[in-house]
């Protein structure tokens, strides 16, 4: 189980970044690399953890026209990563095109095609936000709609929060791929902090999660192994 944590790496440095994962490794399922640490030191942290056999989750969220989602897909293979993601919101086309470039690139490697799943409605936006940007409609019915176009176009999953992963579970079935941050509570320690809607880690899987992504009450924890070691046997 402990397969399923994904460590969030949001830390400022590559030298931090490196440390924790040298703490954590074995501990868990893999780290994810956002756009703090990407954009700070770059290409070379990822090649770091993927050529030490890690699996990483490059956090970047493309959203562009399809030929450049789908360079940039290429050149995350290329890298080695296991799993990228993109905006649902970039529509069927760019999708389609993120997937295709995600299997060309492995096959020409070699290698196995990273996991290229969507983010539906970024959490951080409530229905108001939503309608202001003119899609009038209910916020959970576009995160739904969003994930079974993701589904349609060939994509292996998605991001959804605590709130939504049992709606999305019940609607794209099986064999799809849902990631969901916002673990605190059970054997995740550590203060919710910004995250509004939480769940523990082990009721998280029960609603249909097959990985999570954790930071603070790992990273943050005193011990971050043990508390890595925690939260596994808590599944
Ligand atoms: O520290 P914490 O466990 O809250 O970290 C969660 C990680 O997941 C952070 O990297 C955060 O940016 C990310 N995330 C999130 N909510 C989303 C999508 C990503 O918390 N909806």
């Amino acid at each position: 189980m402990k397969d399923r944590i994904l460590v969030a790496l949001d830390v400022g440095s590559g030298e931090q970044a490196l440390s924790l994962a040298g703490t954590l490794r074995g501990a868990v399922g893999g780290f994810k690399i956002g756009s703090r640490l990407f954009t700070s030191e770059g290409p070379s942290i990822v090649r770091a953890l993927t050529a030490g056999g890690d699996r990483v989750f490059l956090d970047l969220k493309f959203h562009d026209i399809p030929n450049t989602v789908a360079t940039a897909i290429a050149a995350a293979t290329e890298l080695g990563v296991w799993m990228v993601n993109v905006h649902a919101g970039g529509g069927t086309a760019m999708m389609r095109a993120a997937g295709a470039a995600a299997h060309e690139t492995a096959s020409k490697l070699g290698t196995d095609p990273p996991l290229v799943i969507a983010v539906t409605v970024l959490t951080s936006m409530n229905q108001a936000v939503l309608n202001e940007t003119g899609i009038a409609i209910d916020l959970m019915d576009q995160v739904l709609r969003l994930a079974e176009l993701a589904k349609e176009a060939g994509l292996d999953g998605v991001v959804g929060s605590p709130r939504e992963t049992a709606a999305i579970r019940k609607r794209c079935g099986a064999g799809f791929a849902i990631v969901t941050p916002g673990i605190r509570g059970g054997t995740a320690d550590g203060a919710k902090g910004d995250q509004e809607r939480t769940m523990s880690p082990a009721e998280a899987v029960a609603a249909g999660a097959n990985y999570l992504v954790i930071g603070r009450p790992i990273i943050a924890a005193t011990d971050p192994r043990r508390a890595a070691e925690a939260i596994a046997e808590s599944l």
